[in-house]
């Protein structure tokens, strides 16, 4: 398979992804991603309801663009791709391919699923509905899964190998992607499918993450929580000011189910849980309130506006361990523009002093 950047016109070296985060990265995020030489993802999450409209809106954007339009026209596939959780229910597959048939995005992004079929299942169809044209990107946090998902759901084009440091859902354990990007790289050349691009997520902020990550193996990276920060994210200012005051990563987030309970989303399959800032909510549940007290508590919380963020607040910040790397808020375009930069000069510099 050529480089991604052989793939997609749009894009340039290294590759930057921004996460197909639900109900953060929106049109507005992932036009501008992808706009800066990097791929941009609408996180569409479990609402495929209105997939349709942030396509049309995704695809007004592209054509307001003057490099994206180009590419756009010559091709006839959408510069950026979206994001889903597969375990929605199987009417919702009907919507991802309905949407794909239309707008031929450049890749779907899969991730959450009970089982690896699932997979496999939803990516023939979105194949069948793009001619094979919409790329199929799978996000696995294990090595067995890789491998796996691989062979089931073939001819997988990209794997996004997620490490346990990641923001957000993920595999309640696993690894960083300081051993998992390499493993994970040789047990696919093992099993002749050295073939697939991978993608390196979990705890990349910048310039220095980005170059040890093509290091590990990777063809490019995602960025999560580097993104919350950006100006086009749709989130609360509460939620992105904590994002930029949380340092200490390892020490100040979690890998908890604390959050997801309280805020009510719990279709998730049992081995995943989020990463996120520790706040009240958390300190409570460890130290034995009930979780009546706490979900009382964290509904009240959720009236107070961005006062409700905060380590003394109770609304959830998720985060990666990396978000101490994370110091102000910055147009999407400059985050895409300053982590190729720097990986670069970084890159550059180990040479030299070989
Ligand atoms: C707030 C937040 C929301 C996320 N939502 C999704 C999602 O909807 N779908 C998905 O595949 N991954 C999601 N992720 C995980 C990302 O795909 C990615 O693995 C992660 O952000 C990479 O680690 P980092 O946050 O350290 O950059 C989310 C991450 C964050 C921080």
């Amino acid at each position: 398979m050529p480089p991604l950047t052989e793939q997609h016109g749009w894009l340039t070296s290294p590759v930057v992804v921004c996460a197909p985060m639900r109900l953060i990265a929106l049109p507005q995020l992932a036009v501008e991603v992808s706009g800066a030489g990097g791929f941009g993802f609408i996180g569409a999450g479990n609402n495929l309801d209105k997939l349709d409209g942030w396509l049309r809106e995704a695809a007004n954007l592209v054509n307001d663009h003057s490099i994206l339009r180009m590419q756009y026209e010559a091709t006839g596939i959408l510069p950026i791709g979206f994001g889903y959780f597969n375990w929605a229910p199987s009417e919702d597959l009907e919507k991802a391919v309905a949407a794909v048939r239309k707008w031929k995005p450049a890749a779907v992004w899969q991730f959450g699923a009970h089982n690896n079929e699932d997979y496999a299942n939803w990516a023939e169809k979105i194949r069948q509905a793009s001619d094979g044209r919409t790329k199929v990107w799978i996000q696995i946090g294990s090595v067995a899964d890789a491998v796996d998902v691989a062979r089931l759901a073939k001819p997988v084009d990209v794997l996004v190998v997620q490490g346990t440091d990641a923001g957000g859902h993920g595999l309640d354990s696993g690894a960083g992607i300081i051993s998992l990007l390499p493993e994970v790289a040789d047990a696919l050349h093992n099993a002749g499918m050295a073939d697939i691009k991978l993608i390196g997520a979990g705890g990349i902020m910048d310039g220095r993450g980005t170059a040890a990550a093509l290091m590990l193996g990777a063809d490019g990276v995602c960025l999560g929580t580097r993104f919350l920060a950006s100006e086009e994210a749709a989130i609360a200012e509460g939620y992105r000011k904590e994002v930029v005051r949380a340092t200490d990563g390892g020490a100040n987030t979690a890998r908890t189910k604390v959050y997801d309970k309280l805020r009510g989303t719990t279709l998730w399959p049992e081995k995943y849980n989020a990463r996120g800032v520790l706040n009240k909510s958390f300190y409570d549940d460890k130290s034995g309130m009930t979780f009546e007290e706490n979900q009382r508590l964290h509904d009240e919380a959720m009236k107070q506006g961005d006062s409700g963020w905060g380590v003394d607040g109770r609304i959830t910040t998720y985060a990666g361990t990396g978000v101490g790397l994370v110091k102000s808020v910055m147009k999407a375009e400059d985050i895409v523009k300053e982590v190729q930069r720097d990986a670069m000069s970084r890159l550059r510099l180990a040479a030299k002093q070989q």
